[in-house]
């Protein structure tokens, strides 16, 4: 019999003292496995009708739990960076296994947790820490550890994909789609770790160690959110046969490894054009498995709360900790990188301003594919829209810097790359 107890009540910690509770008769017919939730913790007292409800007892005090010898694992929902961080390497020091979904401070300490973890012969399930529901820790670390892994697109944020997705079905601003994200419950108030990318480039550097066997630092990955997309931009994407995603991108070559985290256009008829709402999936070239796409629901305590146990499971099943043996590589700068782009210009309507800005590209070794703009009646600035053949991003910023310094550029030059995943 393995006793479990769950630190922190949130959407996710909830949803697994729940679901253990009523799964764990059934993993036991099943697999034989004893799992108990033998206590639950939240530093909120008003939480304990609802362990009184599950008959599970409940304490406010984390300590209780970490210097509990009966409890055999820990299951970290709280969050953050601390206190979650000393719980997890305190419950570890102290013989406990630790599931938890805390996918920032992985990001930014997976690396000593997981030495921790290993010289202490301990595990650390994190299962739920990428893309909800959808099983892709061990799917990489178990199913593909023989395999090369040579890139990774994802859409691994499911409040930025449900904006998204509303700009493009309601036609609406993305101002008003972060509204009704929030109405839904998609979007926390404080939205800026969706929207920014900074939740995308947190599960980015979880795939990374497992895909590319490295840790990167933040500074390392290109982090663009999605705030500056516009309802113009949704729409010329999609006379392109394109949908706007934010894409989590893992790319290795040799030794040099380009990851990043930006919005692109993708072709709107390709599997991960066809996420909408607020699912995740993520799509691997390997060899030799060949390609791979992985799709479900990527947030929300319900699904989530599947992958919990699912690690619980495993480490009550004996399951040892296969961790990453770190090599070093060097990382792609985004100036060094190439792409097709999307340019939207905001210029007055006079003549010579195409030339001007057709001019500064051609220095720049910049090549047009294609050119647009449509008839605005009175109105004094107009969106040129323009698609370029491959191209330096270094270049490419230099340009558009020269550009935006032109008297008719009414405002910040819109650049978004063109990916063909
Ligand atoms: N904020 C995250 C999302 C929750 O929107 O995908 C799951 O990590």
């Amino acid at each position: 019999m393995k006793k479990v107890a769950v630190i922190g009540l949130g959407v996710v910690g909830s949803a697994t003292a729940k679901n253990l509770k009523k799964f764990s008769n059934i993993i036991s017919k099943r697999t034989g496995i004893k799992i108990k939730l033998a206590l639950i913790c939240d530093i909120r007292p008003n939480f304990k009708n609802f362990a009184k409800k599950l008959g599970v007892p409940f304490t406010t005090d984390i300590k209780e739990v970490l210097n509990n010898p009966d409890i055999d694992i820990v299951v970290e929902l709280i969050g953050g960076y601390e206190p979650a961080g000393t719980i997890i390497k305190t419950a570890l020091r102290n013989g406990k296994d630790v599931v938890t979904a805390n996918k920032a401070l992985l990001a930014a300490s997976g690396k000593e947790l997981f030495a921790l973890a290993d010289s202490l012969g301990r595990i650390v399930g994190y299962e739920a820490a990428v893309c909800g529901a959808i099983p892709l820790i061990k799917n990489i670390s178990q199913s593909l550890v023989g395999c090369e892994v040579d890139s990774v697109y994802g859409v691994l944020n499911g409040t930025t994909n449900y904006i998204l997705d509303r700009m493009y079905k309601d036609r609406i601003d993305f101002s008003e789609a972060l509204k009704q994200a929030q109405v839904n419950g998609y979007a926390e108030k404080d939205s800026s770790l969706d929207i920014d990318g900074k939740d995308t480039l947190h599960k980015l550097c979880i795939l990374s160690y497992l895909c590319f066997n490295v840790w990167p630092k933040y500074a390392q990955v290109f982090t663009e959110g999605i705030s500056k997309i516009s309802l113009l931009d949704v729409l010329y994407a999609d006379e392109l046969g394109c949908k706007i995603k934010l894409l989590a991108i893992g790319k290795c070559s040799g030794n040099t490894v380009d990851l990043r985290v930006h919005p692109a256009f993708v072709p709107a008829d390709k599997p991960i054009g066809q996420v909408d709402g607020a699912y995740n999936a993520v799509s691997f070239k390997t060899y030799p498995a060949g390609n791979l796409f992985f799709y479900g629901e990527g947030a929300g305590g319900t699904p989530t709360s599947a992958s919990v146990i699912s690690d619980i499971v495993s480490i009550a099943s004996g399951q040892k900790n296969v961790s990453r043996k770190l090599e070093s590589v060097k990382f792609k700068n985004i100036n060094d990188t190439a792409a097709r782009y999307y340019i939207r210009f905001t210029a007055l309507d006079k003549p010579g301003v195409l030339s001007a800005v057709a001019k500064i590209l051609s220095e720049h070794k910049i090549s047009i594919s294609s050119v647009s703009q449509k008839e605005q009646c009175q109105k004094k600035y107009v969106p040129i829209i323009m698609i370029t053949h491959k191209a330096n991003e270094r270049a490419l910023r230099a340009a558009i810097m020269k550009i935006d310094k032109l008297e008719f550029i009414k405002q910040p030059t819109q650049l978004i790359r063109i990916v063909n995943c």
